[in-house]
């Protein structure tokens, strides 16, 4: 990485957790993801959701197709875990290169979760099964108890499903996605090189009283829900520290302006149109720009075991606003992170 004080060029970054969704959606964001990451994990909970080869590809083919011919970007593809799985299935695309990697979302937990794992020990024989083959399990981290309080469920999980997992299959590479709490960091502070943690800009940024910062703020709601203040700090020091644990993944996750703007609003923040010109503000305001490129290009891919990417990327210190919308093809409107704010980085193009 070379670093001027106003210039910076490093490895061109991947994006370890992205929804790309489908149709119209799909359409009008994928280039968002292409124009500034080299390979990204796209996460599987379309409706219905990925949950075999056939799928797997033919849903690749659509984002291949969406995308514009001038990008190399990569989409390296995941299935979603049920109760009941067929382990030969996931076996079958591990092999021929299709899945990349497996998904659990707790039922309930999330967007599109309704049909994942209700009980996570009846999926120990599939747990058993990857740690031989090598597999990744990449796992949303929460109890979707609706007794447990929002803001504890990371928390929770982490004690009653998480641990006892990690312990349990000591082969199996595990992949905290988007975490959001001092506990999660810690804990995979506390873990060897097989387990790690994705960070999204958006909990970089915001904390939990920003959502209702002069009303209710519908964009800034997602699942996991942005913590107190001193877990953002505990995630811009992880992310910051250059730790080859955490990486970088976006999580962006758009729902069109009518389904956020609701009386029961979609979880989820679409970060892709500035995602990366967001974390370098961050690594900037940390003075810590020199660990940039540890974070989005080179702890992910170490971690998975994939060459690191040969191209660069150039980000130039300068006023760059985020777009106050994005219109879809179908006429749908998306509401980025950041709407309408400047950064003070821009990618050179
Ligand atoms: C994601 C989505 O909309 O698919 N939503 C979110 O708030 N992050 C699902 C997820 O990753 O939890
Ligand atoms: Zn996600």
């Amino acid at each position: 990485m070379t670093s001027k004080h106003n210039q910076l060029t490093l490895l061109r970054p991947d994006d370890w957790h992205v929804h790309f969704r489908d149709g119209d959606i799909l359409d009008t964001v994928v280039d968002f993801t292409a124009r500034q990451f080299s390979r990204g994990i796209v996460m599987p909970n379309l409706t219905p959701p990925v949950t075999d080869v056939d799928n797997a590809r033919n849903y690749r083919k659509r984002i291949m197709d969406a995308m514009s011919d001038h990008y190399n970007f990569e989409p390296l593809m995941t299935c979603y875990l049920m109760d009941e799985m067929n382990f030969e299935e996931i076996e079958r695309g591990f092999r021929e290169g299709v899945f990349f990697a497996v998904k659990l979302y707790p039922s309930g937990a999330t967007t599109n979760s309704a049909l994942g794992v209700t009980d996570i020990t009846s999926l120990y024989d599939v747990f058993e099964k990857m740690s031989v083959i090598g597999m990744p399990l990449l796992v949303h981290g929460e109890t979707p108890d609706p007794a447990i309080d929002i803001f504890d469920r990371e928390a929770f999980f982490i004690d009653q499903v998480l641990e006892p997992l990690v312990r349990e299959f000591q082969g199996l590479k595990v992949v905290f996605e988007h975490v959001t709490t001092k506990e999660g960091v810690d804990f995979v502070r506390s873990q060897g090189e097989r387990v790690a943690a994705t960070i999204t800009a958006h909990h970089l940024v915001i904390n939990r009283s920003d959502i209702f910062k002069g009303g209710i703020r519908p964009h800034l709601y997602c699942l996991p829900i942005a913590k107190r203040e001193h877990h953002r700090l505990a995630l811009r020091e992880a992310a910051t520290s250059g730790h080859q644990s955490f990486f970088l993944g976006t999580d962006t996750a758009p729902h069109s302006r009518n389904l956020k703007e609701s009386a029961c609003g979609c979880a989820g923040i679409f970060s892709a149109p500035a995602a990366l010109e967001i974390y370098a503000q961050v690594f900037d305001e940390e003075n810590a720009l020199d660990n940039l490129e540890s974070f989005a290009s080179i702890n992910g891919a170490r971690f998975y075991n994939l060459p690191l990417n040969q191209s660069s990327i150039t980000l130039k210190r300068q006023p760059n606003t985020v777009p106050q919308y994005i219109e879809c093809s179908d006429r749908s409107v998306l509401i980025p992170f950041l709407a309408g704010e400047s950064l003070n980085w821009k990618i050179l193009e």
